[in-house]
């Protein structure tokens, strides 16, 4: 019979540590929702040690979250431990994943720790996690560059100490697919009661190789993968979630296992995780990119016309690829409108339905012809929107000035915690004239990183995507994001909700009064 690989989704914690992925609770809650209906059966919701903010989404996702395991990660320190059983004890099912680091480098340089002491921490940690619930993972982080004897050394120890499960990163995507495989293997023959718990991987993608590593692993007897939805994490990103599963289940005549996830919700996860984290994927990406199923070449279109199977070895619909495009109108009610969202993995409040709805009419008053993106498009501005008392900056009205052979001027006027601020300013052109003006009001320590304007579909009347990074005066990122059919609206109102969300985690001070 075929074994179940686990699907540990970290999408949440360690996707999350993406640069400019930070994420609010709701949006956290609302993929979390997702991946219960895709089936992942580990939910890695936060580092509840790290931030208020963390500790409240791990606690709210266990509170609300059905199905999966819920857990949360902690060093191998009392005080993060107790923190993380505060927030994942309100799951049905709690875990608690804690880790020290154990290769020389870290060991030596990072925590100054003989490989006793290091030893001596995993395995109080296990046992405090233990006195909590009995559902414990233990990580001995970058285990990818530990020598393997060691690495036996501390799993031995922890199982004894009564971890469940015992994840082995390659925290730095050090290693080889072949290397990494023979590590567990290894793993499996000098450490026999490995057999009595789960063993998982861990791997990040700097040289490319996280999902061949993983897949690698799992040849090797591994059964949980640890992954993220496109692939998203710290610098090159985690393995891809869709990848692995999508191989597992494609080449099922190599692998000979299961997994528990619904593979027709992996586009629909896909999209809402980039619309949210505002990572967006290039069109060629495995599995869920825009063009992962389309054929350009003639001979290629040609084949797929006589026999799919001749140039697709997946079918777009097994992973929820629709493609389709319908049209809505003016006349389309609330209920068009919701079943399409429902369709496509969106819970919306009674309230935010409503939002998008008089939107999308809007718009088809404006003689728009709307389709399914732009739908998407609005019901993430509306999902992105901070609530009225996060919304600390707003915005009172804006005039901009250009033309050929003219300075672009922009003057602008908001509402910063109820006092009325005016800016003005020139620039190369409109957006930059509007954003100079901002920035005269604005602690000018954080800076505009990026900007990226999307038009959702083709058209001059089409609707404006603009999302943006900023980066605080501490070097964190932070992302905002807007869709207005004005281009300069957008342009501005995502400033501003990038703003809003620096103001919330800090103390964005305005530079001058108007
Ligand atoms: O990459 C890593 O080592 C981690 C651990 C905390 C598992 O994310
Ligand atoms: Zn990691």
């Amino acid at each position: 019979m075929s074994k179940n690989i686990l699907i540990f989704d970290t999408t949440l914690r360690d996707g999350e540590q993406s640069p400019g992925a930070s994420l609010t609770v709701n949006e956290k809650i609302i993929i979390a929702e997702q991946l219960a209906k895709l089936g992942v059966d580990i939910i890695e919701a936060g580092f509840p040690i790290a931030s208020n903010g963390d500790f409240e989404a791990v606690k709210s996702i266990a509170q609300i979250v059905d199905g999966p395991v819920i857990c949360g990660l902690a060093r191998a320190m009392d005080v993060d431990i107790d923190r993380c059983w505060e927030a994942v004890k309100y799951a049905k099912k709690p875990r608690i994943h804690t880790f020290i680091a154990t290769s020389a480098i870290h060991r030596d340089e990072k925590l100054r720790k003989s490989k006793e002491e290091v030893i001596a921490y995993a395995v109080r940690a296990v046992k405090r996690a233990k006195s909590y619930c009995d559902d414990v993972e233990f990580s001995p982080e970058d285990a990818g560059r530990t020598s393997l004897e060691y690495m036996c050394d501390v799993v031995r120890a922890v199982i004894k100490a009564g971890a469940t499960t015992i994840n082995i990163p390659d925290t730095v995507g050090y290693t080889e697919p072949e290397e990494f495989g023979g590590r567990i293997k290894t793993l499996f023959e000098n450490v026999p009661e490995a057999q009595n718990v789960v063993i998982s991987v861990h791997c990040h993608n700097d040289l490319g190789n996280a999902v061949a590593n993983s897949l690698a692993a799992v040849k090797q007897g591994a059964t949980q993968v640890e992954c993220c939805i496109n692939g998203i994490g710290e610098r090159a990103g985690n393995a891809s979630l869709e990848e692995i599963v999508m191989n597992l289940k494609t080449r099922k005549d190599y692998f000979n296992v299961n997994t528990n996830i619904n593979t027709r919700e992996l586009y629909k996860t896909s999209r809402l995780v980039s619309s949210l984290t505002g990572l967006y994927l290039s069109r060629n990406k495995a599995i869920v990119g825009q063009n992962a199923f389309a054929h350009e070449a003639g001979i290629h279109q040609h084949g797929v016309l006589q026999s799919k199977a001749t140039y697709e070895i997946m079918n777009a619909e097994d992973v929820g690829w629709s493609g389709e495009n319908i049209v809505i109108g003016k006349h389309s009610g609330k209920h068009a409108i919701t079943a399409l969202l429902e369709e496509e993995g969106y819970t919306l409040t009674l309230e935010q339905s409503n939002q998008v709805t008089e939107k999308v009419k809007e718009l088809a008053d404006k003689n728009k012809s709307i389709e399914r993106d732009d739908i998407l498009a609005i019901a993430m501005d509306v999902l992105g929107q901070l609530s009225e008392k996060e919304q600390r900056i707003k915005l009172e009205g804006f005039i901009v000035t250009t033309g050929n052979g003219m300075i672009p001027t922009a003057s602008v006027k908001l509402l910063i915690d109820g006092e009325e601020k005016i800016g003005a300013g020139v620039g190369d052109g409109p957006i930059d004239a509007l954003s100079n003006a901002v920035w005269t009001i604005i602690d000018p320590s954080v800076k505009l990183e990026e900007y990226n304007l999307k038009a959702i579909t083709g058209g001059t009347d089409a609707l404006a995507d603009v999302s943006i990074k900023l980066r605080d005066a501490n070097g964190k990122i932070f992302s905002g994001r807007a869709v207005n059919e004005d281009v300069i609206k957008a342009g501005v109102m995502a400033i501003i909700n990038g703003l809003n969300r620096v103001m919330n985690a800090s103390q964005l001070s305005s530079k001058k009064s108007s």
